[in-house]
């Protein structure tokens, strides 16, 4: 076959160089024949959209036709040409076509209209759909985004270490690293492991956030960002969770709460805005395959102030619904977590807009939020979305040291694991603040997607570790 610098499909599409001969490749979508003529609908990933290539049956070899399956990959040399039906623009008069990979009948993409449930046991292949092709390219899109809006104000993208010693959340749910030999465990007379002879002469896991590391960089570089993985082991199987997700946070010296509403505020609307300005074409497939107001829930989002009102203001909502009727899974009383049942009620129902909740009982946050002079509640802040729930935590941190030192107590955290992070604290403390971004939950938002196992290529779940 004659040798032609490949074009890539969504370049292809936008051309009007009609008459020139053009190499592309990718994969089959679909074919058509007739008696005279064969329409191969070929997708390369670079667009949502396909390239119809049009062959004359007549010039080509009927075995070659046979093997233009569903999934084979092609490489076509022809001219482009205007095109006449509607749809696409231009189409290809196919002049040679090489199979490179042959696809037989085994393909388990053949079949239109899969479960999603179906497509997450074929996640190796499932980013050929149009679905997983859109929901990708907008994560990538988003990554872009994010770096991009940190960027322009001057933030520093951080790099927080990955395997650590400390729980910054102080949930107890994280995964060990070590190399000992399980089979073999070293116990001391208590029957405590030993780790002094792990690979790190200490126990270690994988991090549940950059946060902490984020601090040290915050009072020292003034504004920095993470965006990592992160790890959980809570055993939550639900639409919301992963046991491995990729988290943003920012951190900020001399932002105080408000401050940090308004950068999350900020943040996830130039986030919105983004998709809406570069995705368009997947936004517009999976608004007419996945959810009919994802792009007008999109637009209002970027068009409203969040509601902002503190927790305790929230349980009272929450208890007057229950008080006029309404039935919740779970008790509504001052001092509880709150379910996403509560937080969705609050924004689906009661605003119907974003809300960001503050200052929550201490003893349902993490030990770094600043305390309020109630000596009950903390500077934290949740971002509550439509159709998500939580999508940003985040707080003012405590700086003052004594504060910090009597709460890392009182919940018994073990000091030798927190003597660099009290540092800040000593030398030179200073008002901060940030927050962490679920980053898959955000693209559960901008995708309209229902579970997050199906915006991340691979998900990790408990019981699920595949591919
Ligand atoms: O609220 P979280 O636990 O806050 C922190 O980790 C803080 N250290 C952040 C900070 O202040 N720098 O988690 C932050 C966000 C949540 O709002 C949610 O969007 C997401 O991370 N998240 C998860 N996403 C997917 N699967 C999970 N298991 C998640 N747990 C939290
Ligand atoms: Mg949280």
């Amino acid at each position: 076959m004659e040798a032609i610098r490949r074009t890539r499909i969504s370049d292809l599409l936008k051309s009007t160089a009609y008459g020139t001969t053009v190499n592309v490749r990718g994969w089959v979508r679909t074919r058509r024949s007739s008696k005279q003529v064969a329409f191969v609908a070929l997708n390369d990933g670079s667009t949502i959209n396909n390239v119809q290539v049009v062959m004359d049956v007549d010039k080509f070899d009927e075995e070659l036709i046979k093997l233009l399956t569903t999934g084979a990959c092609l490489s076509v040399n022809g001219t482009l040409v205007e095109s006449i039906g509607g749809g696409q623009s231009v189409e290809i008069q196919a002049a040679e076509i090489e199979v490179l990979g042959e696809c037989d009948n085994t393909y388990p993409l053949q079949k239109k209209g899969q479960t999603m449930e179906y497509m997450r046991t074929v996640a190796h292949l499932r980013a050929r759909t149009n679905t997983f092709g859109a929901v990708f390219r907008i994560r990538h899109n988003m990554a872009y985004a994010i770096h991009k809006f940190f960027h322009d104000k001057g933030f520093y993208y951080f790099h927080t270490p990955i395997i650590t010693a400390s729980d910054c959340e102080g949930a107890g749910q994280m995964f060990q690293v070590t190399t000992m030999n399980l089979y073999d465990l070293k116990k001391d007379d208590e029957g405590n492991i030993k780790y002094d002879n792990d690979f790190f002469g200490k126990q270690a896991s994988l991090t549940v956030s950059g946060q902490l590391e984020g601090e040290l960089a915050a009072t020292a570089l003034g504004a920095i960002y993470t965006f990592g993985p992160t790890f959980r082991a809570e055993n939550s199987n639900t639409p919301r969770h992963l046991a491995e997700f990729w988290m943003i946070e920012p951190e900020v010296a001399f932002n105080d709460i408000i401050d940090n509403m308004d950068l999350a505020e900020e943040f996830i609307k130039y986030c919105v805005q983004w998709a809406l300005d570069h995705c368009m074409e997947d936004l517009e497939f999976l608004n007419k395959m996945i959810d009919k107001e994802l792009i007008e829930r999109l637009r209002s989002i970027v068009d409203t102030k969040f509601v902002r009102l503190s927790y305790t203001e929230g349980i009272k909502i929450l208890e007057d619904a229950v008080a006029g009727g309404h039935k919740f899974e779970f008790p509504v009383y001052w001092g509880v977590d709150l379910a996403s049942e509560h937080e969705r009620y609050l924004v689906e129902h009661h605003f119907k807009s974003p809300v960001i909740l503050t200052d929550y009982p201490k003893e349902i946050k993490a030990f770094y939020m600043k305390q309020n002079e109630d000596g009950k509640t903390v500077r934290a802040m949740d971002v509550l979305f439509p159709k998500i729930g939580e999508i940003i935590g985040g707080s003012e941190r405590e700086a003052d040291y004594n504060k910090l030192l009597t709460r890392i107590e009182e919940l018994g955290i073990p000091m030798k694991d927190m003597w660099w992070y009290l540092d800040t604290r000593r030398y030179g403390s200073c008002p901060h603040s940030g927050f962490g971004l679920g980053f898959e939950r955000l693209l559960l938002f901008v995708t309209g997607m229902s579970n997050i196992r199906d915006v991340i290529p691979f998900p990790r779940t408990p019981n699920n570790a595949d591919f």
